[in-house]
């Protein structure tokens, strides 16, 4: 967006003509109760507030929103809250994937069609974040990210809890018959201990860290835990800093540059981030006009060490992690895996912004010489199952499993998983691979958080708590296991996915970076032949624009018609 005058602010358009639309406007913000001296001149700045009573994660934005509006009077602009879609990824169904891109629409949309110089994007719960920055992007007006911040360490007995990671766990206990529904009620009341996202390294974490490390957040705001004192102050801090943005003009696609996503894929990988992380980074940057592809992870990920010892890859949580340095001792750790002249929000070079940072415990954010594991999170594997790709976060899943021959147990959707899981004639053992397919961006559909498939009962009761899976699902950030991911082209539109049988041999090699369907390409080609797609999930509203426009895993899932392009002008007011 650009203002016909770049000297003026893009608000004046609305509030200084002595026209009749200027006094309308005008005239509707003194019967608020304001007055000139309020807003006339002054960079108007949004806050774009993601809450809601069913956002369990954002619950203290209505006291953070008081506090931005603060920072942003101290610096003389003018506050303007507006309410966008919440995404609380525990309460909302299919999956919060289903509306990313509706937030990122309508993140874009309400910046371009009001008065607005600048803008606070305050979110976390996981899609919450790659939402909000995809619409700043495409608004291209100048924005600041400000991160809800992880929630407290959870304690049981002597159990330090993560969310996410210690439910799928202790949920495996109690169907394996080691927990009893008295201790399970007490790990039910304590493992949310505050507001706050997942404080595991999970997909809220994950994305947090990649703002910081885009320059989309002040330096050190990723890892400050959402109810202590400091991240009060760092809302104050980030709505004076959106002020000066307003008056600098500096818009994303000054601060953001092929370096900056690469950056953000290399701390994602050292962080030993969500997989999720791999298909939010692809849709902001295709939407900032880099067109990144997985074999740029690829690249990246042999070459990054993991450095967070945070869990599900780590031991620790994220309050620790803050307490050793946070994000910025990390990044310094990296050293020259990180591009440091990339440009920030608070217009100093992130090389800049972490030229102090010090790590405090040397055992929660691990030097390059002693690091979790010598390369990256989350690997990309490609193969006659996956001929465009998907990918394993092999420091979450068993050794054992990494290089894997088994027999294939297939599942066409989660319904029919559900049903026949614990099935004896489903004949699973510690050696099958389990599928679940038509899982994906369309089948789901909108690409459910299904990947981490459970393991059987009975092999739960034997000890065992992994096996190879593999889907066109994504998982939670916080789960683990030997779970391959993001299948591409998923079943539902045809990907060889769809043509597997029950007792096919499927080979998984972390050595070669390959998943592959050991049976030969004429039987292939003949099941290809008698495949029939699904018939749609949704005929009408959202879900059918949905399934029309949502590409694959290996582009972003973002909608065909928003990526990078021409330019959509500003209103006219007249
Ligand atoms: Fe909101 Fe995990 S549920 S961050
Ligand atoms: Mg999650």
């Amino acid at each position: 967006m650009n203002p016909s005058d770049e000297s003026e602010l893009r608000s004046s358009r609305w509030f200084s003509p002595d026209s009749l639309r200027g006094f309308g406007h005008r005239s509707r913000l003194k019967g608020m109760g304001y007055d000139d001296q309020d807003f006339r001149d002054r960079p108007v700045v949004a806050i774009l507030n993601t809450w809601s009573d069913l956002n369990t994660c954002h619950s203290h934005f209505p006291e953070r929103v008081q506090q931005v509006k603060r920072g942003i009077w101290q610096m003389g602009g003018f506050p303007v809250e507006i309410p966008v879609m919440s995404l609380g990824e525990m309460m909302m169904k299919p999956t919060t994937m289903l509306y990313r891109n509706l937030l990122a629409m309508e993140t874009e949309e309400v910046l371009r069609c009001h008065p607005i110089d600048a803008a606070v994007l305050m979110g976390g719960c996981d899609k919450t974040v790659p939402a909000l920055l995809m619409g700043a992007i495409s608004a291209d007006l100048p924005a600041i990210f400000l991160p809800a911040g992880p929630m407290l360490k959870a304690r049981w007995k002597d159990q330090t809890l993560g969310s996410g990671s210690d439910a799928w766990k202790y949920w495996d206990e109690r169907r394996a018959g080691n927990l009893c529904d008295e201790a399970w009620g007490e790990i039910e009341n304590c493992i949310a201990r505050s507001a706050g996202t997942c404080m595991t390294m999970g997909t809220a974490s994950t994305m947090a860290s990649i703002a910081e490390s885009m320059g989309m957040t002040l330096p050190g705001a990723s890892s400050v835990p959402a109810v202590i004192a400091e991240h009060a102050r760092l809302a104050v801090a980030t709505g004076r800093r959106a002020v000066e943005l307003a008056q600098e003009k500096l818009r994303p696609s000054a601060i953001l540059s092929p370096a900056s996503f690469d950056n953000a894929i290399v701390t994602s990988m050292a962080i030993g981030g969500s997989t999720n992380a791999i298909v939010h980074i692809i849709a902001m940057a295709r939407r900032a006009g880099f067109p990144l592809t997985l074999e740029r992870f690829d690249e990246l990920s042999r070459t990054t060490p993991v450095l967070a010892n945070v869990r599900p890859a780590g031991k620790y949580l994220m309050e620790d992690f803050f307490d050793a340095g946070g994000l910025p001792a990390l990044l310094k750790q990296l050293g020259d895996r990180i591009d440091g002249a990339c440009a920030t929000v608070n217009r100093k070079s992130i090389g800049e912004n972490i030229a102090a940072a010090e790590v405090i415990d040397v055992d929660i954010i691990r030097t390059r010489e002693n690091p979790i594991s010598p390369t990256g999170g989350t690997f990309v594997l490609r193969g006659n199952l996956a001929p465009s790709g998907c990918i394993i976060k092999p420091t979450a899943a068993s050794p054992r499993l990494l290089n894997h021959t088994g027999p294939a147990v297939v599942f066409d959707n989660y319904a029919q998983l559900k049903a026949k899981l614990n099935d004896p004639e489903a004949g699973i053992t510690a050696d099958s691979v389990l599928i679940l397919r038509n899982a994906g961006p369309q089948g789901g559909p909108g690409f459910p958080e299904w990947g981490m498939l459970p393991i059987p009962d009975h092999l739960l009761k034997q000890g065992i708590r992994d096996l190879v899976r593999i889907s066109d699902a994504r998982m939670s950030g916080t789960s683990y296991g030997t779970c391959v991911l993001h299948v591409a082209p998923e079943a539902s539109v045809g990907g060889p996915l769809a043509l597997v049988r029950n007792g096919d041999l499927i080979e998984l090699s972390i050595d070669q970076r390959s998943l592959n369907l050991l049976v030969d390409e004429k039987e292939l080609a003949k099941r290809q032949a008698e495949w029939t797609p699904p018939a749609p999930r949704y005929q009408r509203g959202y879900g059918a624009m949905f399934l029309k426009h949502v590409t694959q895993a290996d582009a972003g899932c973002d909608f065909d018609f928003l990526h990078h392009g021409a330019e959509t002008p500003d209103p006219d007011i007249y």
